[in-house]
C-alpha cells in the first residue's frame, strides 16, 4: 500500500530538535515506515523501528549515488569530489578497501598515546577558568576530534579553525545556499592542500593515498575521489565524534547513580558505558540519504522506485522496546551491542574504532581530573543542533 498522507515534521519546530524521541516512538507505534516532510522542507520515507531499520541500512535495492535522486525533491548533494558515503558497490568496495587499514582497532589503538595528550592539554586549558566554568562542547569535544583526524590525514594546525568553521556550515546551516557555498570553500582549500601533499609528501594518510595513486601499479585515485575522501574524513572526523562526547557526558551528568556507577568501576565499565553512550542519545539521529532505484516494499508499504528519498531514524531504532527493555532507561551496565549508531550494512562507521577510543580517553580524563564535575545548566535549556542528521547540544555548561 502507498501512503498519500504525508506527517509534517517541519511543523513541530523546536519542540522536535530538543527531543525528537517521543515522535519517533508515537510514528513506530503506527508503522515502520512513514512518508514525512522533514524539517529542511523535502518530502522523505522515514523507517522507524530496529529490525526495519537494521534491514533498510543494508537493503541494496536502496542506492547512496545521487545520480538516482528524484530532482522533484528538491535536495542537492553537499560535498566535494566522490566519495565512498555516496558510491554504491562495486565503487564503495573500492574506494573503501583503500583506507580501510588506517582505521582497524590494532591501528587506532597505536593513536591512545596520543590522544591522550591531546585530551591532557585541552583538560589543562579548561580548568585554568578562574571562575571554574566552561562549555564542554568548546573545551573538549569539539577541538579533541578536530585535533586528532587533522593530524592523521595531514590538516597544519594552523587551519584547523578554519576548516572547522566551514565544515560546521556545510552539515548545519539551515540553508541550502550558505551549505553549497561552504563546501565549495572547502573543495578549493581541500584542492590546494592535495597539491602540496603532492610536491612535499608528509607521514599522513593524504600524502599516503596521493603516494598510492601515483605508484606503478597502485590503484589509480582519480582527483575527485582523492578530494572526496579528504572531504569524507574530514567532516566525518568533525560532526560526529563532537557529539559522542558531549551527549555521553550529558547523559552521565544527569544520571548521578550511573556516573556515581561508573566512578567506582571505570575500568570494568567504561566500554561498555560508551554503548551505551551510542545507544541512548547517539551522534546521527538519521544517516545520509537512500534513494529508490525500483519501487521497494518496506513493513507493507511500497515506496515507489522513482529515486525517493528514504530515511533511518537510527535514534528510534536504538530506543526500540522490541530491541532493548526500557529503552529510554540510560543504564551502563546493559548489554547495548547490536546498537545501529554507527550504522549497518557495507557503509557501517569507518571510524568506530576512533570514536570509541576519544571518548574512552575523553570520558576517563574528564572523571579522573574533575571529581566534582556538574552540569551548569537544566538539560531543559540545552540548545540542541537544528537538522535531522545530528543529535548534540550546541553548548554544554559545566562546572567543577
Ligand atoms: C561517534 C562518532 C561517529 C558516529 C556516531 C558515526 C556514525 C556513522 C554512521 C551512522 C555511518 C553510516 C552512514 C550511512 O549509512 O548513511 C558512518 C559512516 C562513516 N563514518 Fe562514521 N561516525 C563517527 C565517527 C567517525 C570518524 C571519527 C570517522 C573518521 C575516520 C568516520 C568515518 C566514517 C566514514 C568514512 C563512513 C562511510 C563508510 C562507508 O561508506 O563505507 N566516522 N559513520
Amino acid at each position: 500500500m502507498t501512503s498519500d498522507v504525508i506527517v509534517d515534521l517541519a511543523a513541530l519546530g523546536e519542540d522536535f530538535t530538543r527531543d525528537p524521541y517521543p515522535v519517533y516512538a508515537g510514528l513506530r507505534a503506527r508503522g515502520p515506515v512513514h512518508h514525512i516532510r522533514m524539517p529542511e522542507g523535502a518530502e522523505a520515507w522515514l523507517v522507524v523501528g530496529y529490525e526495519a531499520g537494521r534491514a533498510v541500512l543494508a537493503d541494496e535495492r536502496l542506492s547512496k549515488q545521487w545520480r538516482n535522486a528524484s530532482p522533484a525533491l528538491g535536495v542537492k548533494q553537499v560535498s566535494a569530489g566522490i566519495t565512498m558515503l555516496s558510491s554504491d558497490a562495486p565503487d564503495h568496495t573500492r574506494l573503501r578497501k583503500l583506507v580501510t587499514r588506517a582505521f582497524t582497532p590494532r591501528r587506532v589503538d597505536e593513536l591512545a598515546p596520543r590522544v591522550q595528550e591531546m585530551t591532557d592539554a585541552f583538560v589543562d586549558a579548561m580548568l585554568a577558568a578562574p571562575d571554574r566554568r566552561a562549555d564542554l562542547v568548546e573545551a573538549l569535544s569539539f577541538p579533541l576530534p578536530i585535533t586528532v583526524i587533522c593530524e592523521l590525514i595531514g590538516v597544519p594546525t594552523l587551519d584547523q579553525d578554519t576548516f572547522r568553521h566551514w565544515s560546521n556550515i556545510s552539515v548545519s546551516a539551515p540553508l541550502l545556499e550558505d551549505r553549497l557555498d561552504a563546501a565549495k570553500t572547502i573543495n578549493e582549500y581541500l584542492t590546494d592542500l592535495l597539491e602540496s601533499k603532492r610536491s612535499r609528501p608528509g607521514d599522513d594518510l593524504i600524502s599516503a593515498l596521493i603516494h598510492a595513486a601515483d605508484q606503478e601499479g597502485g590503484d589509480h585515485l582519480s582527483h575527485d575521489e582523492l578530494l572526496g575522501m579528504a572531504w569524507l574524513l574530514l567532516v566525518a572526523g568533525h560532526e560526529t565524534t563532537v557529539n559522542l562526547i558531549s551527549n555521553g557526558m550529558l547523559a552521565l551528568l544527569s544520571h548521578l547513580d550511573q556516573l556515581a556507577a561508573l566512578r567506582a568501576d571505570f575500568d570494568g565499565l567504561i566500554d561498555n558505558a560508551v554503548e551505551e553512550m551510542l545507544r541512548y542519545d547517539g551522534p546521527v539521529e538519521t544517516p545520509t540519504y537512500r534513494f529508490t532505484k525500483e519501487p521497494v516494499e518496506i513493513g507493507g508499504t511500497l515506496i515507489p522506485g522513482d529515486g525517493q528519498l528514504v530515511l533511518v531514524a537510527l535514534a528510534d531504532a536504538d530506543r526500540d522496546p522490541a530491541r532493548y527493555a526500557e529503552p529510554d532507561r540510560f543504564d551502563i551496565r546493559r548489554d547495548a551491542r547490536g546498537h545501529v549508531a554507527f550504522g549497518h550494512g557495507i557503509h557501517y562507521c569507518l571510524g568506530a574504532p576512533l570514536a570509541r577510543l576519544e571518548a574512552r580517553i575523553a570520558v576517563r580524563t574528564l572523571l579522573d581530573r574533575c571529581p566534582d564535575l556538574a552540569l551548569d545548566i537544566h538539560p531543559a535549556a540545552i540548545q540542541w543542533r537544528t537538522g535531522m542528521m545530528m543529535r548534540g547540544p550546541e553548548q554544554l555548561p559545566v562546572r567543577w
